[in-house]
C-alpha cells in the first residue's frame, strides 16, 4: 500500500492504472475505521483492480460547535487495517492540499439537502458534496462506495453524480451493526458505558416502527410517536425522527412503496444517526 498526500500524485497514479486497463474503486472516509468502513473497502477490493481509500476529516462539512477538533483519529491502526485489506493507495491529504488559499467553490444541491441532517446541520451537505466531487476528480474512480448508514448522504451524492454528469458509478452498502444492533460509527467512541447502553434506543425504535408497520399501522404520527417514546424513555434527545419517501426524501402522503425512517439523536453530547428502509405492502 502506497501512502500519499498529494492530490496531483493521486490523479497521476490513478490515471496510470486506468491506462493499463485497470478499474479504479474509491472509498472516501474520515478515518477511525470500523467494520462499516471495511465493508466498503472489501466491496471495492472485490469489484475493482485498483483500490483507493481516502482519510480526510473534511472541515467544510462541520458546523460551528460541532466535533471537528475532537473527531477521533488513529492513523496507525487505520493504516494497518487498510494494508491488511489489500488497499493499493491510502490518500491522506492535509486541509491545505484540499483547500489551498483562495479556494471559493462549493457544490450545492437544492431539495434533497433540505430535510433531516441538511436541516439540522446547515451547510453540511455543501461541504460533503464539494469534498466528494474533489475526491472524484483526484482519484478518477470508475466506482465509489458509500454506506447506507448515511442514507441522505448516499442519496445526495447519487443525485449530484446524475445532475453533474460525473461519470462515477455509486454503490450503496448496507449498515454494519454491533452485535446488539447499534450502528457502527466512529462517534460511538465518545459514548460512556452508560451512554452506550442508552444509545441502543435508536435501533430499538427502528425495530418498533418496523414491527408496527408490519402489524398494519398506517398512521405516520402514531408511528413516529412510538419511535419518540422509545427514545424519550432512554433519555436520548431527539434531533429528528422522520418518515420520508425513501426514493427522493420527500414527505409522504400515503403508506406506499419504500419509506425511510431516519433518526438523529443526542446521547449525552454525542449525536448519532440511524435509519431503516421500511416497505409498506
Ligand atoms: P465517514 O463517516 O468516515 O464514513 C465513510 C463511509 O463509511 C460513508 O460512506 C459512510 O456511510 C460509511 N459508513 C459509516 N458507518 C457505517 C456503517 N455502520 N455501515 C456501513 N457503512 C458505514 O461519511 C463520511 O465519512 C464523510 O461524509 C465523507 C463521505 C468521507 C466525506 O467527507
Amino acid at each position: 500500500m502506497l501512502k500519499i498526500s498529494s492530490p496531483e500524485k493521486l490523479r497521476e497514479l490513478a490515471l496510470e492504472a486506468k491506462d493499463e486497463g485497470l478499474t479504479v474503486g474509491l472509498v472516501p472516509t474520515m478515518g477511525y475505521l470500523h467494520e462499516g468502513h471495511l465493508s466498503l473497502v472489501r466491496r471495492a477490493r472485490e469489484r475493482n483492480d485498483f483500490v483507493v481509500v481516502s482519510i480526510f476529516v473534511n472541515p467544510t462539512q462541520f458546523g460551528p460547535g460541532e466535533d471537528l477538533d475532537k473527531y477521533p483519529r488513529d492513523l496507525e491502526r487505520d493504516e494497518a487495517l487498510l494494508e491488511a485489506a489489500g488497499v493499493d493507495i491510502l490518500f491522506i491529504p492535509t486541509p491545505e492540499e484540499v483547500y489551498p488559499e483562495g479556494f471559493q467553490s462549493l457544490v450545492h444541491l437544492e431539495h434533497i439537502t433540505k430535510p433531516l441532517c441538511g436541516a439540522s446541520r446547515k451547510g453540511h451537505f455543501d461541504g460533503v458534496c464539494t469534498v466528494v466531487l474533489k475526491l472524484f476528480n483526484m482519484a478518477v474512480p470508475d466506482d465509489a462506495y458509500f454506506g447506507m448508514k448515511d442514507y441522505q448522504q448516499l442519496n445526495v451524492i447519487e443525485r449530484m453524480v446524475r445532475d453533474l454528469n460525473v461519470g462515477v458509478r455509486i454503490e450503496g452498502m448496507p449498515i454494519v451493526r454491533e452485535a446488539d444492533g447499534l450502528a457502527m460509527s466512529s462517534r460511538n467512541k465518545y459514548l460512556s458505558a452508560e451512554e452506550r447502553v442508552r444509545a441502543l434506543a435508536l435501533f430499538k425504535a427502528l425495530d418498533k416502527a418496523e414491527e408496527l408497520l408490519e402489524g398494519g399501522l398506517r398512521d405516520r404520527e402514531e408511528l413516529l410517536s412510538a419511535v419518540r417514546a422509545i427514545l424519550d424513555e432512554a433519555r436520548v434527545k431527539i434531533d429528528y425522527a422522520e418518515l420520508l419517501d425513501a426514493e427522493n426524501l420527500e414527505e409522504i402522503n400515503t403508506f406506499q412503496g419504500s419509506l425511510l425512517l431516519a433518526i438523529a439523536a443526542f446521547v449525552g453530547n454525542t449525536r448519532l444517526i440511524d435509519n431503516r428502509v421500511l416497505v409498506a405492502r
